[in-house]
């Protein structure tokens, strides 16, 4: 019997220590294989010899077999649930949001001040009742050129710096190009719809220049044109001045406009538009370097040889148009002096305008 229960408390002491270093649950249930396993548990070996003993032996070695094995069976379990503790704490740990830390900030987008400037100069006429029109980059030399009353080789060609497609031609064998202004919209336009016509055609155009502070080879323009029976100059310059006066005025800033002949192959005559500069309320500054007043766009009565080419009769009918940069009026409107801030897209520029 002695025995026995020497060899129980060799046990409860070896056992109740090593359960105190379980590192995880495989060693939890080795350790529990190891002493408390169905076949050759040391505990329970010594449980099955119960049998074998007499009373008080059984009766003594039992209880204290008993005891041992609630003991182990305790330790197992609050080892259990330190390791749970223990793991939980850590992921808890591992995945903790410091509800302190300052936020991510999000950037807010916005249109890019050309997009903005395009869309506000086409607003004002279209309000007037004039409709959008688009027509392709790629165009025909017909198109940007000779229906424009620019007849192959003649002069007026050479101020537009073109660029030409490689191994593209239209149907007369002529290469096709990228468009240099928004006018082949006007013709384009003409002959899809019959008078009266009122339309602006904002959109890119391309030129073979050098990049400097007022040129690029890409850039935008907004086109007008309205065409109707009895259209005259002072049709053209009411509505320009009244579009003047609604891109720059308003809020006691006062515009004036004024016209001076000009030269431009597609119209008769030709008129160029100046506005009076609102930087300086006309006190003279750099914007308009000390003259008061600031050339804003192209404009004039439609050819009667554009008419013609477009398929519409000049007996019938008369039109002017227009052309206005649209770069050129963000930078006047902006107080922009270098061009390319407007191409570069640094997010410390284009955050000012949105
Ligand atoms: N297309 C001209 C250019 O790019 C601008 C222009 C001038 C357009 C007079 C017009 C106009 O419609 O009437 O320089």
């Amino acid at each position: 019997m002695s025995s026995l229960l020497n060899e129980l408390d060799v046990l409860s002491a070896e056992a109740l220590a090593e359960a105190e270093t379980l590192a995880d649950t495989e060693a939890l249930e080795a350790f529990r294989l190891k002493y408390l396993g169905r076949k050759d548990g040391r505990l329970t070996k010594v449980l099955s010899a119960l049998p074998t003993l007499s009373g008080d032996e059984k009766r003594e070695v039992g209880k204290r077999a008993n005891a041992l094995k609630g003991a182990i069976e305790s330790s197992l379990a609050r080892r259990r649930q330190a390791l749970d503790d223990a793991r939980i704490t850590s992921e808890l740990l591992k995945s903790k949001i410091d509800l302190s830390l300052p936020g991510t900030p999000v950037m807010r987008g916005g249109l890019h001040p050309l997009t903005r400037v395009m869309e506000e100069i086409t607003d004002v006429f279209v309000r007037l009742g004039f409709s959008v029109a688009e027509g392709p980059e790629v165009e025909t030399d017909d198109n940007n050129f000779t229906s424009l009353n620019h007849p192959p080789d003649h002069p007026a060609r050479d101020a537009h710096d073109t660029f030409y497609l490689k191994d593209h031609v239209d149907d007369k064998g002529r290469p096709l190009l990228l468009r240099t202004h928004t006018s082949p919209v006007q013709i384009r336009y003409m002959r899809s719809h019959t008078p009266p016509v009122y339309i602006v055609a904002p959109g890119r155009v391309f030129r073979h220049e050098n990049v400097d502070a007022t040129h690029s080879y890409v850039f935008h323009q907004v086109e007008g044109l309205a065409v109707d029976t009895d259209i005259s100059v002072a049709d053209l310059k009411g509505v320009l001045t009244l579009f003047a006066e609604r891109l720059f005025g308003g809020q006691g800033t006062v515009v004036k406009t004024r016209f001076r002949p000009s030269f431009f192959p597609f119209v008769e005559p030709g008129l160029e538009m100046d506005i009076s500069c609102t930087i300086c309320g006309q006190k003279g500054c750099r914007v308009c370097k000390g003259t008061g007043w600031v050339e804003m766009l192209g404009s004039g009565l439609v050819h009667p040889n554009v008419l013609r080419a477009a398929g519409c009769d000049p007996e019938k009918y008369s039109g002017w148009a227009f052309g206005i940069g649209v770069e050129r009026v963000a930078m006047f409107k902006y107080g922009v002096d270098d061009m390319r801030l407007f191409y570069e897209n640094d997010l410390r520029f284009l955050g000012n305008f949105s």
